[in-house]
């Protein structure tokens, strides 16, 4: 269908491109700064604007680029090259050339269309003095009335939230009381957290909740453009406007994986997404095809419908989840995935059960209906439908092994050959059953089969079973990055992985060159693994552009992050040690010329950004990858001090006893967990561990094994039991704080920042694996948006070999 709408507006396009421009573009545009009684009426073919007056904003009549014979009263950002709608008069509703917006005898504005009045609520003054004018925060003003009353699908910075809520464009979405995501006006699909409304986003990126909570922008600090919208995808977003792009950047959004949200996909359909651009794709589960008549949207329906209820059996779908609503889903306390399923079974009403191979007795039934389903790693569910005894269709959602393991080198250390090849195998088999299955079912319509074929691609790329090398990262020759990096002349690091140095491509494009050191594993192993990180796509994660492998060498090509690592900016170099007579207040912008000091705000989104990349890493890509090497030399910093992770995914070319000893090497024990010495399994929570300590260094500008104090040299030292003391026991936050920057710590300003970084690195830096928050929760925590509790004080457990 997309293809065939596509291919037709090609075809519009060019025709359009072959007529005459229209007359409507050729009027020469009216500009007026208020619009009042002598003005009246303002017709659509006027080609007349309303201007705020710093002319970042317009009012006026706008055609629908589909049909232009059709018009909405509007207002949109005009000063930018993407003119984007934030409100407008009608809604989602339009009109035509015979409306009219009038200024009557009596005061009244009113937009006439067929007789009616259109405008939202009763909007009068005085016709002598009242005029329509357009503020320039995009606020539409007539007497008493005002467009910021009366949002549609954006809220424009320091505009109420409160009051009537927004609405998507199609109409489907709502945001309601401020608080609430809603599918169809009922089904909440999203809470702000603790059901605390939303106020305003205030100019600086923050969101600000009614009980003083927050949420805040990638960009936080920084002055730009920004608008929150509800999108027709359901998702709420903060944009902010990039000037050099040119283009409405995602800031912020609501919901991180798409298909969570209600109504994408028909009932018992599975929405499955591209983590990458956010596409959507809605397949139908084994034993269920596309409901006839529908399109894809619209859902799928049982092949064999149950007609005895004993006679059935289960399908299990790894990572799905359903939901039936509140009334028709049953929790269920079961011993075992036996007991589960038998009270499903026994349920003549239960359509699946979902479960969790985690030992805690997660078990959900689920009655009557099937909706809202989909796919995600992040759920750690599997979901067994019921299906007739006779149905022969297997299941294609598989990929979870029955105890989740987070892997790190340790358990996926080595060369695993066979593995591979059985995973490839494995992968091939499940595209040529979705293959058969479709063909079988939607015999040889040309555009169908089109349309599927895209459909499958994509589930294909989202499952990770791209097998076409076209979308995998690029391959280079070594001749071609030894030219590029002058042969290797320019060495701007070294890592522990190896050599990086700075070259440009023939693109222009500048890139780090790394090249690898100690490579467990042959070529298909480093380029599976390579196509896995090339595929991790994430703000604050380090671009991965190519690879080669060649002549026993293996390097790696990424995008050049140009203002260096974050270690150069939080400490003090070639100054390890000071004590606190070494008092020294120094110029906050530039230290002997080096790099200027963070101020807090700036170290704050530094510390968030790396969480949310690491909770992306953890939780959300499609493949659990742990870093393995957090420290504030691995993150680098790009224009804005945006933070990027490096070297992530690489841990899985490694073993563990290197690691170990890699890093006792290089000196970065302080940020390994206890797990990596005791004999224990290394999980999410040894990067949670690494973090927390970096966390703690962004506050103190002190490296962890770098003493500070007078208890320095002592056996006993240890860097987060002595910050736990000065903050929660002698209630000396000043005392750890970074103290270049110390007498810029405005406590009123900075305090919920620096408090809930301390923390957050608090909980992170617990002895126990299972003390510590995970990945997620740690940005949430950073956030605001959960409440944090008062941490225990990190124990010292383990004293280094020196
Ligand atoms: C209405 O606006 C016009 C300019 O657009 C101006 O000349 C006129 O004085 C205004 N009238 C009133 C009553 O403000
Ligand atoms: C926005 O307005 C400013 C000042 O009026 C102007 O210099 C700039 O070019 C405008 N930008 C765009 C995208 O129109
Ligand atoms: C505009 O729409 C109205 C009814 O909605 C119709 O009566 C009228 O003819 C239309 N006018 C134009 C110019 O299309
Ligand atoms: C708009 O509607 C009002 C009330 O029906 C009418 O008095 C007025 O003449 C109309 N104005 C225009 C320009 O259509
Ligand atoms: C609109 O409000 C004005 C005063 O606020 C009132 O006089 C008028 O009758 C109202 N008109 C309608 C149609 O409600
Ligand atoms: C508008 O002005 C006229 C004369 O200039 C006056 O008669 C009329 O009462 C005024 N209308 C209002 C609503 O003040
Ligand atoms: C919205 O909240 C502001 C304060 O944040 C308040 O002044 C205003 O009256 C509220 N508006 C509505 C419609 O509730
Ligand atoms: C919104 O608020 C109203 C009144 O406070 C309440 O009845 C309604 O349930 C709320 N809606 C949601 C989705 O929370
Ligand atoms: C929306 O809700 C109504 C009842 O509230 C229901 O009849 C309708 O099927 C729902 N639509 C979708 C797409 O779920
Ligand atoms: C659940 O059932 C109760 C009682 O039958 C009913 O009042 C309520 O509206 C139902 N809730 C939903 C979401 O259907
Ligand atoms: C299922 O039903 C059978 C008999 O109808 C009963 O013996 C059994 O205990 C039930 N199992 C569960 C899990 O409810
Ligand atoms: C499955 O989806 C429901 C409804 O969205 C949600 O409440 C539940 O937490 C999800 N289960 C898992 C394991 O994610």
């Amino acid at each position: 269908m997309a293809t065939v709408v596509l291919f037709l507006s090609l075809i519009f396009a060019f025709l359009l491109s072959i007529s005459p421009p229209s007359s409507a573009q050729q009027q020469p545009l009216n500009t007026i700064s208020s619009f009042n009684f002598s003005n009246s009426p303002w017709r659509p073919n006027q080609n007349q604007i309303l201007l705020s007056p710093n002319s970042i904003f317009a009012a006026g009549f706008r055609s629908q680029p589909s049909s232009p014979e059709l018009y909405t009263f509007s207002v949109w950002y005009h000063n930018v090259s993407e003119e984007t709608i934030v409100w407008s008069a009608t809604g989602n509703s339009w009109v035509n050339g015979s409306a009219a917006l009038v200024i009557t005898a009596s005061g009244q504005l009113r937009l006439n269309f067929s007789g009616r009045n259109l405008w939202p609520q009763n909007a009068s003054g005085n016709p002598n003095s009242t005029r329509l004018s357009l503020r320039s925060d995009g606020n539409l003003i007539y007497s008493n009335w005002q467009s910021f009353n009366f949002p549609t699908d954006t809220i424009l910075p320091n505009q109420n939230i409160n009051g009537s809520g927004i609405t998507s464009k199609n109409g489907k979405y709502s945001f309601s009381n401020a608080t609430d995501l809603l599918f169809n006006s009922t089904d909440s699909y999203w809470e702000a957290y603790k059901g605390n409304a939303f106020q305003n986003l205030n100019d600086s990126g923050t969101l600000v909740q009614a009980n003083g909570g927050s949420f805040v922008t990638a960009d936080l600090g920084d002055s730009r453009w920004r608008r929150l919208t509800l999108d027709d995808d359901g998702n709420l977003r903060i944009y902010s406007y990039d000037p050099d792009q040119r283009l409405w950047v995602v800031v912020w959004k609501a919901i991180q994986e798409i298909c969570r949200i209600y109504g994408t996909c028909g009932p018992n359909a599975i929405c499955i997404s591209d983590g990458q651009n956010s596409s959507t794709s809605c397949v139908c589960p084994p034993g269920f095809k596309v409901t006839l008549g529908g399109a894809k949207e619209k859902g799928c329906e049982i092949k064999i419908p149950i007609k005895v209820p004993k006679n059935t059996k289960f399908l299990r779908l790894d990572y799905v989840n359903y939901t039936s609503g509140v009334n028709y889903t049953i929790g269920v306390n079961a011993k075992n995935l036996k007991s589960c399923e038998a009270s499903c079974y026994n349920n003549t009403k239960c359509l699946g059960f979902g479960f969790k191979y985690d030992g805690l007795g997660y078990c959900v039934l689920r009655l009557e209906r099937l909706i809202y389903g989909y796919w995600s790693p992040g759920t750690e569910t599997a979901m067994f439908l019921r299906v007739d005894k006779s149905e022969t269709d297997e299941t294609n959602f598989i990929g979870m092994t029955n105890l989740l393991e987070t892997t790190c080198p340790v358990n996926i250390s080595l060369p695993l050959p066979p593995e591979e090849s059985k995973t490839t195998r494995r992968n091939i088999a499940i595209v040529c059953i979705l293959f058969a299955l479709e063909l079988i079912s939607g015999v040889g319509f040309f555009w169908g089969f089109v349309k599927k074929y895209i459909k499958y691609r994509d589930m294909a790329q989202t499952l990770g079973l791209e097998f076409l090398p076209a979308g995998g990262p690029k391959r280079f020759t070594f001749a071609e990055l030894k030219a590029a990096t002058n042969d290797f002349s320019n060495l701007i690091g070294k890592g522990g992985f190896g050599d990086v140095y700075k070259g440009e491509l023939s693109d222009h494009r500048v890139v780090a060159v790394k090249c690898l050191k100690n490579v467990a594993g042959g070529d298909p192993e480093f380029w599976a693994e390579v196509t896995i990180i090339a595929r991790m796509h994430h703000l604050n994660l380090v671009r991965l552009w190519g690879f080669c492998a060649e002549k026993g060498k293996r390097i790696l090509v990424y995008e050049y992050v140009p203002n260096g690592s974050l270690d150069k900016y939080i400490f003090q170099r070639g100054r390890g040690n000071f004590t606190e007579s070494d008092e020294m207040e120094m110029d906050p912008v530039s230290e002997n010329g080096q790099n200027p000091i963070l101020d807090w705000s700036v170290r704050y989104r530094i510390a968030l950004g790396v969480a949310r990349a690491i909770a992306y890493l953890h939780e959300e890509c499609l493949e659990w990858v742990l870093h393995c090497d957090i420290k504030p030399e691995n993150i680098l910093l790009g224009d804005d001090f945006c933070p990027k992770i490096s070297d992530f995914g690489l841990a899985k070319l490694r073993k563990k006893e290197d690691m170990v000893s890699m890093s006792r090497m290089r000196g970065t024990r302080g940020y390994m967990a206890p797990e990596w010495v005791k004999t224990e399994p290394i999980t999410s929570k040894a990067d949670v561990y690494s973090f927390g300590m970096v966390l703690l260094e962004i506050v103190t500008g002190t490296r962890n094994f770098e003493m500070q104090g007078s208890t320095k040299n002592s056996e006993e030292w240890y860097f987060p039991g002595w910050a736990f003391e000065k903050v929660f026991k002698e209630i000396k936050v000043e005392d750890i704080l970074d103290r270049r920057i110390k007498h810029s710590y405005d406590s009123r300003a900075h305090f919920g920042l620096v408090d809930r970084m301390v923390k957050t690195a608090m909980w992170c830096l617990q002895d126990r694996p299972e003390m510590r928050p995970s990945m997620g929760k740690v940005a949430k925590m950073l956030e605001g948006t959960v409440e944090i509790t008062e941490p225990r004080k990190p124990t010292i457990f383990f004293l280094g070999d020196d």
